[in-house]
């Protein structure tokens, strides 16, 4: 059974009387997204991936996006992990309007407030696993003492510090995948953003890699994915259901509130 799920603001929201009453209106978006247009321009061809939606996602929310291929979940994710910006509306993340931000705001703003893992991993091919894990730690300012202390402590997590030397290419797929999340959680982001985490492995390495977003949502991270997996479907908080550049339904499930 899943834990409580506590507001990670609640605790530090004040009674305006000066009080230390906790306040009852703390479920505070963490990501807003208004009227966001994401268009691609190949040639003479425009594709309009993203039409023109809004939505609304809390702080501590595990939020499932799922839909047909090209549908634009993708595109949708990296709008909002501020890997890429909107053509037109605002994404505000944190408080932050990062739909304004330039690629070197935001670059920052993404080191430290969004853990981003890929549908095909992404690790660099010419870092150990421990290596990939350090690299953002490093760019986020902190030594390579207290980098490697932490990145040792994610392998041992994740059940691969005997892997810590091993090159991309010298772990299995799951293995890889296990090292994209850890890297995800290098600078304990308060966002974990995923792409079909699960879709290209198999069963028993699968349940392996659920179960680390399971913990993450009982660590109370604003967690966003795409997937069709069951699994993480039924940890969902809410589903959004997306098709050509749109939100067909959403639906707020709360399954795993107590
Ligand atoms: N970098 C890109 N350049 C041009 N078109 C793109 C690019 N990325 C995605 N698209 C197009 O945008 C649409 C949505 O893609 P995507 O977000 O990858 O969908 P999904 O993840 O749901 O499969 C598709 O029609 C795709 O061809
Ligand atoms: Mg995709």
């Amino acid at each position: 059974m899943s834990k409580p799920k506590k507001d990670p603001q609640k605790s530090n929201i004040k009674d305006p009387s000066g009080n230390d009453k906790i306040s009852e209106s703390f479920e505070k978006p963490a990501i807003i997204c208004s009227d966001i247009v994401k268009d691609y321009e190949i040639g003479d061809y425009i594709v309009r991936a993203i039409d023109d939606i809004s939505l609304s996602i809390n702080n501590g929310e595990f939020v499932v996006i799922r839909g047909p291929s090209g549908a634009g979940k993708t595109t949708l994710l990296n709008l909002i992990g501020g890997l890429d910006s909107p053509n037109n509306g605002t994404i505000f993340s944190l408080g932050i309007k990062i739909s304004d931000l330039k690629e070197e705001s935001l670059s920052t703003w993404r080191l430290i407030n969004s853990g981003f893992v890929f549908q095909n991993y992404n690790l660099i091919s010419t870092l150990t696993a421990e290596e990939n894990i350090i690299f953002p730690i490093n760019l986020s300012g902190v030594g390579l003492k207290m980098g490697r202390e932490r990145a040792v402590s994610l392998l041992k997590k994740i059940g691969l510090n005997d892997r810590r030397e091993h090159l991309p290419f010298q772990l299995s797929a799951g293995e890889q995948q296990r090292v994209a999340i850890a890297r995800a959680l290098a600078n304990d982001p308060p966002i974990i953003l995923a792409d079909e985490p699960t879709a290209n492995l198999d069963k028993k390495t699968s349940q392996i890699v659920r179960d680390l977003f399971k913990e993450l949502k009982n660590a109370i991270k604003t967690i966003i994915i795409v997937t069709h997996d069951d699994y993480l479907i039924g940890l969902a908080d809410k589903i959004i259901d997306f098709d050509d550049g749109k939100i067909v339904n959403e639906e707020i499930t709360h399954k795993n509130k107590s």
